[in-house]
């Protein structure tokens, strides 16, 4: 990572983004805890936060929840009434992220689910928890494209389909990667290029996590 991408999100977050402890007590628990530092930015997670306020959402959906960052600043989005549906694979970062939601008052509009999202996502469609006004993928990310087509099924029309990672340091479009995470943006993209229920694009994103993106698809 250049040094400057991560002053440049210091800066941002720092002119743009209210209550900065907040955000670090979230940080430090997760950091405290051992878990891996891949928690969305601040000013990526605020990018998730205007999106929900903007769709006005009411039921969102998140596949990975790590330690709770990026849900915290979704479920802070939503209209009175709202949640977020979490899912989480590993019992020990939900177990952190339980904490923090906790710590932001936030309990009553967080549903955190742990187990293997392929698992699970079908019983949050049995159980009717959609349709959803907004999904965030930022699991394991061969399994995008399953990820996907799961929140595309659970989708109102109008709703966003959010996938982050999805640049890799360019690996995406290095016709030699064998990087797991570049090919499984990749079957993203092909899966999104096939799929004439939306339109999408991505954005390359360089900050304190390096050279990666967002893939953003608009359900028609
Ligand atoms: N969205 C979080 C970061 C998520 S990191 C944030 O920005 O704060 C990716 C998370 O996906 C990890 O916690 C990992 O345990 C979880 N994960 C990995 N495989 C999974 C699976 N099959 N189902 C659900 N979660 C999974
Ligand atoms: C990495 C970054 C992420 O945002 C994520 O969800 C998983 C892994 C990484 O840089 O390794
Ligand atoms: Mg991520």
């Amino acid at each position: 990572m250049i040094k400057q991408w991560q002053a440049v999100d210091d800066y941002i977050a720092g002119r743009l983004i209210a209550r900065p402890e907040q955000q670090h007590e979230t940080l430090d628990a997760n950091r405290r805890s051992g878990l891996p530092a891949i928690d969305v930015s601040a000013p990526q997670g605020k990018l998730l936060h205007i999106l929900s306020r903007a769709l006005r959402a009411r039921r969102i959906l998140e596949i990975g929840t790590l330690g709770g960052f990026s849900t915290i600043w979704l479920a802070r989005a939503l209209e009175p009434g709202g949640k977020v549906v979490t899912v989480e694979f590993d019992p020990r970062h939900a177990e952190v992220a339980r904490a923090n939601i906790a710590r932001e008052g936030l309990t009553d509009r967080v549903d955190l689910r742990v187990g293997a999202a392929l698992d699970i996502l079908p019983k949050i469609e049995a159980e009717g928890a959609g349709p959803f006004d907004l999904s965030f993928i930022d699991a394991d990310k061969t399994n995008n494209a399953a990820y996907f087509n799961w929140a595309l099924k659970m989708s109102r029309p109008g709703a966003l389909i959010i996938v982050d990672n999805v640049v890799r340091d360019g690996a995406v479009a290095d016709p030699s990667t064998k990087e797991d995470s570049a090919l499984g943006a990749r079957a993203l993209f092909d899966a999104v290029a096939d799929e004439s229920r939306v339109t999408a694009t991505a954005i390359q994103t360089v900050g304190s996590k390096g050279w990666d993106g967002f893939l953003i698809a608009m359900v028609k």
